[in-house]
């Protein structure tokens, strides 16, 4: 087995052993890479000071470019990928990459501790063909970058003026040959890293990885690290054993059949929303409000869905939509409603060597109303305080099935049966829906915490439901 990661940084190919299978891609390029352009702000996720471009082969063999943050990757994921720093961009005595020209010509940096993760955000766009973005691509993709400086505004000017530039083709073509010679190493020989102490395996197909699963049932799984990884830096938790998920293709894969959209493990957020939305519309904007872009390129639509905390935003709609987990231990495979994997706080029905190998989403029916909304203190880069979501079919303008879920509002994401009884067999009026947002109360005894107060999350989960009823049904506004 595989003792070395090997990976390509601007340009290079590099084949390093890493000092822990938990060192973070910012540690060793700081530290050991000696390029210390790219920065520590926060070391968890949230500033973008630590902003790298990550390229990676998607399961069609096809370079995808994403935005990544360094400081929460752990640098045994970049095996088989390449990364760019701003170091990268251009060479000492060269001309600046024209986002880098964008950037100084249009006065986007003052202090600069935040200049090189703007950057590698915008250079992301550029080698995406995004080089004439409207303002709106600018801001999502610009969601994971903080300035305490600038204001924003001129940085948003020069990403929006990039493309003015002369053309600076990234050789896509050598870095797709460059990552399929590496991905060839990865599949003869998979990486499997014992660091004092610390392993880390890398298994390439589902069968290998639920073979590790089963055997060692004490491993932690690794996916996208958007949890975990914050483990490490802020409760400098030790992991012994992980088990990385991130390069098993199998399970990175989208599929349809006529009733099912099923995503894979190892489906990155933004891929699996792109996917949920697809069907699902109302779930935009859920999508767009869910972390930052860099965390939506690490992290995993199923991670959050196992990581199972009570303000995940994804459980909510997925619960309303009905959604089921696939769950595999060996070759073995059993399959519930997700409301059912959550038992209590953090405690869920998978038995010890089982994973979550895929999610099952139901088709959208004919007539059916959908609705999520996330309550947060920030439009981006927030934890809810409240999450929730509604799917609704009427016959007439009676209610024929209901299923109404929230995140925020109890030890796990569950469903509010109170309050759907109340709806159920009734026609979808205000006193229906009044009644409903009554029960509520019954269903919840939120918690009062940083984030808001047990009458605040009561009070906005019952509005929300409203603002559900007005909008599908375009009902007046009245008093209720
Ligand atoms: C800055 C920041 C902002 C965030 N914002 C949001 C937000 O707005 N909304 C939100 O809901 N979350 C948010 N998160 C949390 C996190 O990004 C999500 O929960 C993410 O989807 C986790 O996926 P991952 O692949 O990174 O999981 P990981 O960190 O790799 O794993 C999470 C947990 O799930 C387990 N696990 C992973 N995959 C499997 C599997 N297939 N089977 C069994 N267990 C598995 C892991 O062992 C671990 O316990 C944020 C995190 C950060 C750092
Ligand atoms: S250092 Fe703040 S996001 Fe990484
Ligand atoms: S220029 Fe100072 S933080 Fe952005």
């Amino acid at each position: 087995m595989r003792q070395t990661v090997s990976f390509y940084l601007n340009g290079l190919l590099q084949t390093v052993r890493p000092a822990s299978p938990t060192q973070t891609v910012l540690q060793y390029l700081r530290e050991q890479a000696g390029l210390r352009g790219t920065k520590e702000g926060c070391a968890e996720g949230d500033c973008g000071a630590c902003t790298v471009t990550e390229a990676a082969l998607d399961p069609d063999g096809q370079v995808v470019f994403r935005s990544i943050n360094a400081c929460i990757r752990f640098l045994p994921t970049l095996d088989g990928r390449a990364i760019w720093t701003v170091e990268g961009l251009s060479a000492e005595n060269q001309a600046l990459h024209p986002v880098q020209q964008a950037m100084v010509d249009h006065h986007a940096s003052q202090c600069g501790f935040c200049t090189p993760g703007f950057v590698m955000s915008l250079y992301t766009m550029y080698c995406n063909g995004q080089r004439r973005p409207v303002r709106e691509e600018v801001l999502d993709n610009l969601s994971g970058n903080l300035c305490r400086c600038t204001g924003y505004r001129p940085i948003i000017d020069a990403a929006m003026a990039m493309g003015h530039y002369p053309d600076e083709n990234a050789d896509v073509e050598q870095i797709k040959r460059q990552l399929h010679a590496l991905q060839e190493t990865a599949c003869h020989e998979p990486l499997e890293l014992a660091v004092s102490g610390q392993k880390f395996r890398s298994p390439i197909t589902a069968d290998h990885l639920a073979e590790l699963v089963q055997a060692h049932p004490d491993a932690t799984l690794l996916a996208g690290g958007t949890d975990i990884g914050l483990m490490v830096t802020k409760q400098l938790h030790h992991f012994d054993d992980l088990i990385y998920l991130g390069n098993v293709a199998e399970l990175d894969v989208v599929s349809r059949d006529e009733d099912t959209l099923t995503i894979g493990a190892s489906v990155l957020l933004n891929k699996g929303y792109q996917a949920l939305v697809a069907e699902y519309p109302e779930a935009e904007s859920l999508w767009k409000r869910f972390a930052s872009m860099p965390i939506r390129n690490s992290g995993t639509l199923v991670g959050n869905v196992a990581n199972g905390s009570p303000i995940g935003d994804s459980a909510p709609l997925l619960i309303a939509l009905q959604t089921r987990v696939v769950l595999r231990k060996g070759q073995a495979r059993r399959e519930l409603p997700l409301e059912n994997l959550y038992l209590d706080y953090r405690k869920q029905d998978r038995s010890p060597g089982e994973f979550l190998e895929s999610i099952k989403i139901p088709l959208r029916m004919a007539d059916l109303k959908v609705g999520t909304y996330k309550l947060s203190k920030r439009f981006d880069q927030d934890i809810s305080a409240v999450c929730g979501a509604y799917a609704v079919t009427l016959d007439g303008d009676v209610v024929q099935s209901v299923r109404i879920a929230y995140g925020g509002m109890a030890a796990t994401s569950r469903r509010a049966p109170a309050a759907e009884r109340a709806l159920l067999g009734q026609p979808f009026d205000a006193s229906s829906v009044a009644a409903a947002m009554a029960a509520l109360a019954i269903d919840y005894q939120p918690l009062t915490d940083m984030r808001a107060s047990s009458d605040y999350r009561l009070q906005a989960a019952q509005n929300l439901l409203y603002r559900f009823y007005l909008e599908t049904t375009g009902a007046a506004q009245t008093r209720v």
